[in-house]
């Protein structure tokens, strides 16, 4: 079985417009109680290892709604920003949302397996929470790779394979979806686990952090927010996209308590080592 998320149906439902991501990252981020803020952590990166950020031309594959463009922007000020997306909605969404920038943005549509530009153009280049779109990412590091300046960095970002596994458990218990703890990883191609190894062979990996994020959803209709918005599961398809009907189902099972999830984030810092 493969995941939904390297299925082009599925992945081009998901980013048709914004609303699905926007409910599934409002859902995971109310329930948040540990774990640094990606996008911060990612800037952070970028200045320790840019000597001159301000210089950098930066690429973030895969920006969607332009969290990670919007806080690079404002915390690198770099002379340029190419904000890539193979939807036409993400990046419409991500330009709404990067208004207050000093920064040049260039929003592009294409697919990150061909960039649309030269070799060696990019100081920094930034594949946040998408590689594991790619059915194999290996061609996608090496097209990072080719548009890397040789001082240049990536910085590509992934979850853990068995992020929110718990909710796999109570989804089955609630007969929503009785294989959900057989289904694949959302992040089969690209996770925690072989993001380093997968890198490693294309371009030297500098570090890796992991963190481990953790979720407390308050009750069934938060856990159910999200659950209609995850392609992981074969809800009933009359329940699919209906949170009242899920937490409903979920009652069944869980008093009106919090339930408890994690996901290990993790960050591979690459280049090619020609470091000034
Ligand atoms: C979960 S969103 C990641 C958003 C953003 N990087 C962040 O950290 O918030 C994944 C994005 O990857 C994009 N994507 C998926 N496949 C792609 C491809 N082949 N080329 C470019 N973008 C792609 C989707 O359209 C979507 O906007």
């Amino acid at each position: 079985m493969t995941s939904p998320f390297i299925h082009p149906a599925t992945t081009s439902a998901l980013y048709r417009d914004g609303s699905r991501l926007a409910a599934r990252t409002s859902a995971l981020h109310q329930a948040k109680i540990r774990g640094r803020p990606v996008a911060d952590v990612i800037a952070g990166i970028a200045t320790a290892h840019l000597p001159h950020p301000h210089q950098a031309i930066v690429a973030d594959l895969g920006c969607g709604r332009g969290t990670s463009s919007r806080i690079l922007a404002a915390h690198l000020r770099p002379r340029g920003l190419l904000a890539i997306d193979s939807s036409q909605a993400m990046l419409t969404t991500a330009r709404a949302r990067l208004t207050d920038t000093a920064t040049a943005v260039i929003y592009i549509r294409a697919d990150f397996h061909r960039l649309p530009f030269g070799d060696g153009v990019c100081d920094l280049v930034v594949a946040a929470f998408c590689l594991y779109h790619a059915p194999d990412p290996r061609p996608v590091i090496a097209e990072i790779a080719r548009v890397l300046a040789p001082a240049g960095i990536a910085i590509l970002v992934t979850k853990s394979a068995d992020s929110y596994r718990t909710l796999d458990y109570l989804v089955a218990a609630a007969g929503l979806d009785t294989r959900a703890t057989g289904r694949p990883s959302l992040y089969q191609t690209a996770h925690s686990g072989n993001l380093e190894a997968l890198t490693a062979p294309i371009l030297p990996v500098i570090g890796v952090e992991h963190e481990e994020h953790r979720f407390a959803f308050t009750g069934p209709d938060h856990v159910a927010a999200y659950l209609a918005t995850t392609p992981k599961y074969e809800l009933p398809p009359a329940m699919a996209a209906d949170p009242d009907a899920i937490a409903a189902a979920l009652r069944t099972q869980i008093a009106d308590g919090p339930v408890t999830t994690t996901s290990t984030v993790t960050y591979v810092i690459a280049g090619k080592g020609s470091f000034p």
